[in-house]
């Protein structure tokens, strides 16, 4: 596996290559990225994995200088799990100059759940996965459905701006007891940790009542706010949309339900596609 800074040397590496297999990542790498990178490999094709910490993406309140970067680790991990190519640019090399051109998802898809409690968030986002396909050129990019909306905004942005690029969802790992794996876990204290399960435990109660025929969303989406916010939590939604756009539910069209809250200082996002 090569380890490569600099888009020079990337562009030599790929140099024709015509069926790379690409998952984006900030690092700190576990099961659900390695799970990725597999969805990846068997695309057939030589597979790259960006690390790259994306300051565009981070509000200055947000985690963006404190966001845990473990390269040495991340390749460990990376090697075994048959990724060819990393490519871990420095700030410098992606962001020469300051980023005055940027991608603006639209607003319907963008600005709602996570980019509303995260302004700008979708736009650094676009921005570097834009940038980053440029840089890689491959012809399948791998996301997780961990971060749900984000595989839909760079879905569309794929779509919209007919990059030749299929995009491929990949399923959320999750730990023994239901948490969804993600490198924020890590800054949760034990007794946090142990709390944390219950996020994705209010995601299963609504799955389950609605395999138990309920359709009220609005009831469904306070309770799951109120059982958290009941134990300490402080949810920023609980939504049930379309998965299509992450709309407002409409009958017999598949559905998601989506949430993020705080646990202490921990944000933790989740969501369940939910039964028909
Ligand atoms: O999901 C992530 O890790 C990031 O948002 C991504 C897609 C690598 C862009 O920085």
């Amino acid at each position: 596996m090569k380890v490569i800074h600099t888009l020079a040397e990337l562009r030599q590496a790929l140099d024709g290559e015509r069926h790379t297999a690409f998952v984006p990542t900030m690092g700190n790498l576990h099961d659900g990225h390695l799970s990725l990178i597999e969805l990846a490999r068997q695309r057939g094709g030589p597979v790259v994995a960006s690390i790259f910490v994306n300051r565009l993406q981070f509000a200055p309140h947000e985690d963006f200088d404190t966001y845990p970067r473990t390269l040495e680790r991340d390749c460990e991990l990376l090697a075994p799990a048959g990724c060819d190519i990393v490519f871990a640019p420095s700030e410098r090399e992606l962001y020469p100059e300051p980023q005055g051109y940027k991608v603006h998802p639209p607003s319907e898809l963008a600005d709602i759940l996570e980019g509303h409690f995260r302004p700008g968030f979708f736009t650094g986002v676009c921005t570097v996965v834009l940038k980053l396909f440029h840089c890689v050129q491959p012809r399948t990019a791998v996301f997780g459905k961990k971060d749900y909306q984000q595989l839909m905004v760079t879905r569309r942005m794929v779509d919209q701006l007919a990059l030749p690029i299929e995009i491929v969802g990949g399923e959320t790992g999750r730990a023994a007891d239901g948490l969804a794996l993600s490198s924020r876990n890590g800054y949760l204290s034990a007794a946090e940790r142990a709390e944390a399960v219950q996020l994705s435990a209010a995601l299963r109660r609504i799955e389950a009542a609605v395999s138990a025929g309920r359709r009220d969303w609005p009831a469904l989406e306070s309770e799951a706010m109120n059982a958290l916010a009941a134990r300490g939590w402080k949810p920023d939604y609980v939504a049930i949309r379309r998965r299509r756009d992450l709309g407002a539910p409409a009958d017999g069209e598949p559905l998601v339900v989506l949430a993020a809250a705080r646990l202490g200082t921990t944000r933790l996002i989740d969501n369940l596609e939910l039964p028909g």
